[in-house]
């Protein structure tokens, strides 16, 4: 297993370096050795395909978004055996997001604390990304395009950025997701209130049908939702799916809670937490949604997944399809063809 030996030298010396700094150094030698062709020799898990909001994903483990925000990676991320490949946040006017240090990793909790803010180059040089990708080009897979609201534009005026983004991005999407539940944007995940998710999914809904009709072809709206609701809430964002007929459900983005990490360095910086903090959290509301709405729409899971134990208990608490991000960056590529290895042996003993 090459890959798991290049990781197993790489991350000490990632680890060493600011969170930010590695990232940005690990994407573009990604792009690079699959520029070189080399992320071809990184094995690919064996072809397990579901169908999911009317798209065929050739396995069910994706990469979850904010990875790379820009699409500016799709061709080096393709190498890696994902069965989706989920790109965003983007939003409509390119901004900057947070001052840094802004991502920070604690590992003895297998966490990350990140708080970037959605920092994007803007959906046109997005869109622009996507297009020169040969992933896009060639149609070699499945690709979520993940949208959300400029800092700068008022939460009352969310609608229109979502709105905008969705127009842009819907002829160049295999699925939209529309992220309500950042906690770094201002104000966001008010978003996920009863009356604010339905008049959102609302205008989506009529603007997605427009759309439809326009490319005669129907792109599938998924929503993304926080780990930190009650029932009550999840209830009633159930119900809005429900009655305004979305695609899916992502659950869940990070975390504000810090119960898992207290006393923990970096624990008390703000933003959102994943990793393994998040597992349980994300587990119960993909379990609280399943309850509310059985097979009417399907459930993505994400939050925690460190092995392919993690994914199997996702698909046991109700999701069709899993999601990672944290555990690629503590656990290499590897983790990716250990969780679709798992999910195929526990679909095949069903
Ligand atoms: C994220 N996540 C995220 N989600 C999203 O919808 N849009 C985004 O822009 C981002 N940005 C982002 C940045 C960083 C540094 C991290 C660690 C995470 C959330 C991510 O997609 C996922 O929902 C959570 O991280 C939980 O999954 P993991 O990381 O525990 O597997």
């Amino acid at each position: 297993m090459p890959d798991k030996l290049l990781y197993a030298l790489a991350r000490p010396v990632l680890f060493a370096m600011d969170a930010e700094q590695a990232h940005n150094l690990t994407l573009p030698a990604l792009r690079r050795s699959a520029a070189l062709g080399l992320t071809k020799l990184i094995a690919k898990p064996a072809n397990d395909a579901r169908t999911v909001m009317g798209i065929q994903f050739p396995n069910p483990v994706g990469l979850a978004a904010g990875l790379d925000k820009d699409g500016a990676y799709i061709d080096g991320l393709a190498g890696l055996g994902f069965g989706s490949i989920e790109i965003g946040t983007v939003t409509p006017r390119a901004q900057a997001g947070n001052p840094k240090p802004r991502m920070f990793r604690l590992p003895k909790a297998n966490a990350i604390i990140n708080r970037m803010g959605f920092n994007n180059g803007g959906v046109d040089a997005f869109v622009s990304n996507v297009q020169a990708s040969q992933f896009y080009q060639d149609k070699q897979g499945v690709l979520g395009l993940n949208i959300g609201k400029n800092a700068d534009t008022p939460i009352e005026r969310a609608a229109e950025d979502y709105l905008l983004c969705l127009e842009k991005v819907y002829p160049y999407a295999s699925y939209v997701t529309v992220n309500i539940s950042s906690p770094n944007t201002k104000n966001l995940r008010q978003l996920q209130g009863a009356s604010e998710v339905d008049a959102l999914l609302a205008q989506l809904k009529e603007a997605q049908q427009k759309l439809a009709d326009h490319y005669k072809r129907y792109v599938p709206l998924a929503l993304k939702i926080a780990p930190d609701m009650d029932s009550e809430q999840i209830k009633n964002i159930a119900e809005a799916l429900l009655r305004h007929k979305i695609d899916g459900v992502i659950a869940t983005n990070t975390t504000i809670t810090r119960d898992a990490v207290k006393g923990l360095e970096h624990a008390e910086e703000a933003g959102g937490l994943s990793g393994e903090p998040v597992f349980e959290l994300s587990n119960k509301v993909i379990r609280a949604l399943k309850s509310e709405l059985g097979d009417a729409l399907p459930i993505i899971g994400v939050g925690g997944i460190f092995s392919g134990t993690d994914a199997k208990a996702k698909i046991d608490a109700g999701a069709a399809l899993v999601q990672l991000y944290s555990g690629l960056i503590y656990r290499g590529p590897a983790l990716v063809r250990e969780c679709a290895a798992a999910l195929k042996a526990n679909s095949k003993s069903r």
